[in-house]
């Protein structure tokens, strides 16, 4: 079962998620970490970059990408990593990579699966939850076997996702994401949620039936899951009780 933390504030959310990230590279200086978008782990982040760490050996893999998008524009998830992870933290630009970053788009799904391999997999993979209840862009219905390739975006995601372009018609119908088959190969999962709106999404990912209409339910299959939540994204947890008590009896030496 995921470890569900129920936290107060967002701020103290990112910095349960950075203790993980702080903890994995203090034993493996050049971990390997899986990187989200979206607003959720911004808070990790900025947490990360105040504790001054030494991450310029730490490696990194986006989990998604639009299609369609010039790689220079500032809302493509390359323009987007860039900005609010690798220069606040400190990473090494070169080692991190965004899918489709480099050759053409037909064979970028393969191309990314062999480099996450060949880097030894992903440590620890940092989640966000869409309101359709995806991971990466893995939209209802993605196979839980499926690795990265182009998918086609929901609409209620490119609505979602609109905050950040002039209007909706300029969100990308189209996108290039992990798969959740490549997700649930990293060693660690910590999903991040907050807000109401996620609600429904995280109830269904943690506790609802495991099945692909709500992609974000493979993380039950998954042997280390860390879900943190804040009061209103846990809101419909039927077990939000015994999360809270576990998390408050957990053991000295339980770490995320
Ligand atoms: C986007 C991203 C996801 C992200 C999700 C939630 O569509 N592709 O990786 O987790 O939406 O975004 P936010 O954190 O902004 O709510």
């Amino acid at each position: 079962m995921a470890e569900v933390v129920i936290v107060g504030s967002t701020d103290d959310a990112g910095e349960l998620a950075a203790d993980a990230i702080q903890s994995l590279v203090a034993a493996k200086a050049d971990a390997v970490l899986g990187l989200a978008t979206g607003s959720t782990p911004l808070t990790t982040w900025r947490a990360l970059a105040a504790r001054h760490l030494d991450l310029s050996r730490v490696r990194g893999f986006a989990l998604d990408e639009y299609v369609g998008l010039p790689a220079a524009h500032p809302e493509s998830y390359r323009s987007v990593i860039a900005r609010e992870v690798v220069e606040p933290l400190g990473l090494t630009p070169a080692l991190v990579r965004v899918p489709a970053d480099r050759g053409p788009i037909e064979t970028a799904g393969a191309d990314y699966e062999r480099a996450i391999l060949a880097a030894g997999g992903i440590d620890l993979q940092i989640l966000g939850i869409g309101r359709t209840g995806h991971i990466g862009f893995n939209e209802p219905g993605s196979s839980f076997a499926s690795l990265t390739r182009v998918k086609t975006l929901t609409q209620q995601t490119r609505i979602d996702n609109a905050r950040f372009f002039d209007s909706v018609e300029d969100v990308p119908m189209h996108c290039i994401t992990q798969g959740l088959g490549t997700i649930m190969r990293a060693r660690h999962l910590v999903l991040l949620a907050f807000g109401e709106e996620k609600a429904d999404a995280v109830a269904g990912a943690v506790e609802g039936p495991v099945t692909s209409s709500v992609p974000g339910s493979a993380i039950q299959l998954h042997q280390k899951v860390t879900v943190i939540v804040d009061e209103a994204a846990a809101a419909m947890l039927r077990f939000a009780d015994y999360y809270r008590y576990a998390w408050n009896n957990r053991l000295a030496w339980e770490k995320l």
